[in-house]
C-alpha cells in the first residue's frame, strides 16, 4: 500500500490558492471540500472554484463533497477537473448509477461514510468503487479532534477490501496530524487527508513530508 497524501485547502487562504496549492507541491492530490449547508452546517465553495484550481495547479484534485443531492451534481465536478470524486453514502439517492457515471467520465469515484455509517451494508459495491473514505470526525469543519473510535470500522473496511481482493484504497479524513496517523496507517489506511495539521504548520510542505513518513513507520 503506498501512502498518500492530501492536504486540504479548508484550512488554506482561499485568496491565494494557486500560491496554497503550491505550497504543498509534494502532495499527491489536493482535498478539496464541497459544503452546501444542507449536508454539513457549513458553506464553502464550488464547481468554479474547482475550475480555476485545476488552471492553477498540476497537482490532481480530490474534490470530497458534502452536500445533498450528489447524483447531481457529482459529474459537474468532473467536468470542472477532479480526478476523483467522493460522494457521501448518506446523500447519494443512487450510489452504483453514480460510480459508474464518474467512472464512465474518466475519474476516480469514491464514496464516504460519516462517523455513525456502518460499511457493512456497503460491503457488495465496494468494486463499484476506487476509494472509500472513513469520516474520522463529524464532517462540518476543519480543525476537530480525530475520533479514535473510527479506528475499528478503519480495520473491518480493510479487511473487506482484502477478502474480496479490491484495488481500493482507503482514506480517512479528521484530525489527521503527525499525533493520529500512524493509528490510520496501523489500521489500514492508505490515503490521509489533513487540513490544519498542515496548513496550521509553518512550512507545509515539510508537514507533507512528515506525515508520509510517520504513516510509512
Ligand atoms: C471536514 C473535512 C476535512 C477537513 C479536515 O469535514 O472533510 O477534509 O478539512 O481538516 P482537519 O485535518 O483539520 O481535521
Ligand atoms: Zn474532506
Amino acid at each position: 500500500m503506498a501512502v498518500q497524501i492530501n492536504p486540504s485547502i479548508l484550512s488554506a487562504d482561499f485568496a491565494h490558492l494557486a500560491d496554497e496549492a503550491a505550497a504543498v507541491s509534494g502532495a499527491d492530490w489536493l482535498h478539496v471540500d464541497v459544503m452546501d449547508n444542507h449536508f454539513v452546517p457549513n458553506l464553502t465553495l464550488g464547481v468554479p472554484v474547482v475550475e480555476s484550481l485545476r488552471r492553477a495547479t498540476d497537482t490532481p484534485l480530490d474534490c470530497h463533497l458534502m452536500i445533498e443531492e450528489p447524483d447531481r451534481w457529482a459529474p459537474a465536478f468532473v467536468d470542472a477537473g477532479a480526478g476523483s470524486v467522493t460522494f457521501h453514502a448518506e446523500a447519494a439517492a443512487a450510489p452504483v448509477r453514480l460510480a459508474r457515471e464518474l467512472r464512465a467520465k474518466g475519474a476516480r469515484a469514491a464514496m464516504a461514510l460519516k462517523p455513525a455509517t456502518p460499511v457493512e451494508p456497503y460491503e457488495d459495491l465496494l468494486p463499484e468503487l476506487d476509494m472509500l473514505l472513513v469520516m474520522t470526525v463529524e464532517p462540518g469543519f476543519g480543525g476537530q479532534a480525530f475520533l479514535d473510535i473510527m479506528l475499528p470500522k478503519v480495520r473491518r473496511t480493510r479487511e473487506l477490501i482484502a477478502k474480496h481482493g479490491l484495488e481500493l484504497w482507503l482514506q480517512v479524513d479528521g484530525g489527521v496530524s503527525a499525533e493520529t496517523i500512524e493509528r490510520c496507517a496501523e489500521a489500514g489506511a492508505d490515503v490521509f487527508v489533513a487540513g490544519s495539521a498542515v496548513y496550521g504548520a509553518e512550512d507545509p510542505a515539510a508537514a507533507v513530508r512528515a506525515l508520509r513518513a510517520r504513516a510509512a513507520a
